[in-house]
Order: structure tokens, then sequence, then C-alpha cells
């Protein structure tokens, strides 16, 4: 008996070895059946986001994983984007990426995940800290909101000290308006907290005059911007826009009142999505920060690879063991080149 397992073992060992050189896994661990789902297909950043990530995957076939992606979007509802994981763990999905629809209600896709034992990778819509200690199995892939409300605090306090007619009315004072992502939405309570911090840490005199909610949409934000300019008129002097669709859609609300040019405030965005970089380039925007759905990406896809074959796990730094947070990046006229590069690369 003794000797038949050690033949076995011996076996076993060989077959790893000869698996090892012609890069193939041990069997099904070369097979990545992901499972994406996210919040809404009419989100700009979030579908740029998925073309990434479809790209980043297909690498791995060349390394001789079968990849196979399926992507779900929620159209803005929980129970949906729940029934949808549901069928993706029953068409035989072993890895599964989730962009929340309400990032504090995970409960239901967790314990989904856990009957089958199903690592999860959340990205952009971080879940709260309690959730994610539900399971060992949990992941997130995102940016550090902090720093790109910081970044583009430290855009606007450029701008500012650089123009002295940024301040139309010469008053000292710069008059401001915010567009807001979703309540609730950890991008938009924490980048909106620090813009406003880095101005105000930078000497930089400022007076909000409003702000509105958006949800990250453009046709929102422009209605939110007309009616902020029929309150205040030609007073505001700075739109800080929590991302790049809403400084776009506030823009668009001024050229339907037909302003000029020279009687446009600054606007600025965050996210650094085709149309952002390319309004950027043309000096719509004043500038942008990049929120690097390249490096998201390739992060989730080796994360979700690691994961299903067992290698590689102990490559990947994590903060607090179950967290990836890709830095984000300044965006101006005079580097808008290189982003443009950066994508045309992936
Ligand atoms: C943010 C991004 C927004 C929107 C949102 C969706 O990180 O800046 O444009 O895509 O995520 O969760
Ligand atoms: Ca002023």
């Amino acid at each position: 008996m003794r000797k038949i397992i050690s033949a076995g073992i011996i076996v076993y060992i060989m077959a790893q070895t000869l698996c090892a050189c012609g890069k193939q896994q041990p069997d099904g661990a070369n097979k990545v059946y992901v499972g994406v789902a996210y919040y809404d297909q009419s989100d700009t950043f979030l579908g740029q986001l998925i073309a990434c990530l479809k790209n980043s995957f297909q690498e791995y076939e060349k390394d001789g994983y079968e990849i196979v992606m399926q992507v779900r979007s929620a159209s803005g509802s929980q129970r949906t984007q729940d029934d949808q994981v549901k069928e993706l763990i029953d068409s035989g999905c072993n890895v599964l990426c989730v962009n929340l629809v309400d990032r504090a209600d995970p409960s239901e896709i967790i314990d989904l995940a856990r009957e089958h034992n199903i690592s999860i990778i959340f990205f952009n819509r971080e879940p709260v800290a309690e959730d994610m200690m539900q399971w060992d199995k949990l992941y997130y892939v995102g940016g550090p909101a902090a720093q790109s409300g910081i970044m583009q605090g430290e855009l606007a306090v450029a701008l500012i000290q650089a123009d002295t007619g940024i301040d139309r009315n010469k008053d000292g004072k710069i008059q401001y308006v915010v567009l807001e992502g979703e309540a609730g939405h950890q991008d938009a309570i924490i980048r909106t907290k620090n813009v406003v911090e880095t101005l105000k840490n930078n000497d930089i005199e400022i007076e909000k005059l409003s702000y509105g909610i958006a949800n990250w949409n453009r046709a929102q934000a422009q209605n939110r911007m007309l009616q902020m300019i029929s309150q205040h008129q030609n007073e505001i002097e700075l739109v800080l826009a929590n991302n790049d669709d809403m400084a776009l859609g506030a823009l668009d609300a001024y050229e339907k009142l037909n302003y000029t040019e020279s009687t446009l405030p600054v606007f600025l965005g965050i996210d650094g999505t085709d149309v952002g970089l390319e309004a950027v380039r043309d000096s719509r925007l004043a500038g942008t920060v990049y929120n690097d759905k390249e490096g998201q990406a390739s992060a989730i896809a080796k994360l979700a690879v690691a994961l299903v074959s067992g290698k590689g796990l102990e490559q990947i730094e994590f903060e607090n063991e179950k967290y990836i947070y890709l830095p984000y990046l300044k965006v101006t006229k005079d580097t808008v080149d290189e982003f443009f590069q950066k994508q045309s690369r992936n």
C-alpha cells in the first residue's frame, strides 16, 4: 500500500514538473471563468474600465490559460445584480468581479459566493470595512479617493495662482460650485471634502455658492448647472466636478446659454475618460485627474488568475491583506498626450 502511495506521489510530482515546463496548469486550474457584474451600463468610466478588463484578461491566454469572461450590468438595481450574480455562479464562474450597485448592501452576494467558495474581487465601488471582513476571500481594487480630491485641488490652486483673471469680480475670493456624484459613494464624499480642504490649505480664499448632486451623469449635471447659473448668473468662477462627465455637463449648460469663452468659469473633472481627455486637450476642461482604469483592470485580472490557479498570490502586494489601490495622476493640457498614449497601449 505504502509503495503504491509513494509511486503515486512520484507520478504526481513528475506531472507537475512537466506541466510547469509547458506552462500548463494542473487540471482545471488553467480555466478562469470570470463573472463580472457592474452597476450601470450608462456609466462612461465603468464602460471603459470593463473594456480594459477584457484586454487584461485576454493577456493571460498567451500563458496557456483558458479565459471566459461574462459581463452583466444591473441598470442601477441591487436586486437585479444579486440575481445576476446567482446566474453567473450557476453558469460555472470560478471567480467574481463585482462593482456593487449599493456599496452598503453586499451581504446577499457575499453569502452566495461563500456557499460556492468563489472569491470576490470588488472594484470601484468600495464596500464598507465591516463587510469586507465578512469572509477572507473578499478583495477590493480601486483608486485612493482622497488622492483624487487632493490632486484636483492642487490643479485648481496652480491655475488660480497663475491666472488672476479667474477671480473675475476681483474680490480676492474664488466663488465656486461643486457637482457631486452619487450620495453615499466613497468617491463623491471623499473627493468633495479633499478638493475643498486642499484649496483652503493652500491659502486660496474660496466661497461656496452652491452644489448639485448629478450621479456621475452628464445630462443631470447640465440640469443642475442650469439651475445654479439661473441663481448665480456670472458669479461662478470655478466648477469642481467629481468626474469628467459632470464637468462636461456643466460646460454643456453654459454652451446652451450661449456664454462666450471670456465669461466662462474654470472647469475641473476627474477620470480622464476619452471625452475627458479630449476636452483637456481642447482646453474646454482646465484639467482632470486620471483614474487609472488600465492599472485597475490589470490588477483585477492578475488577482483573479492568481485566485483561480493558486499561483502568484504571494507576489501581489495588498494593503490590509485585501485592498489594492492604484494611484491617480494629474492631467493638464501639457501632459494630456501621455494619457492618450497610455490608452492606446492597452
Ligand atoms: C468613479 C468615477 C465615476 C463613476 C463612478 C462609478 O470612480 O470617477 O465617473 O464611474 O466611479 O462608481
Ligand atoms: Ca471672485
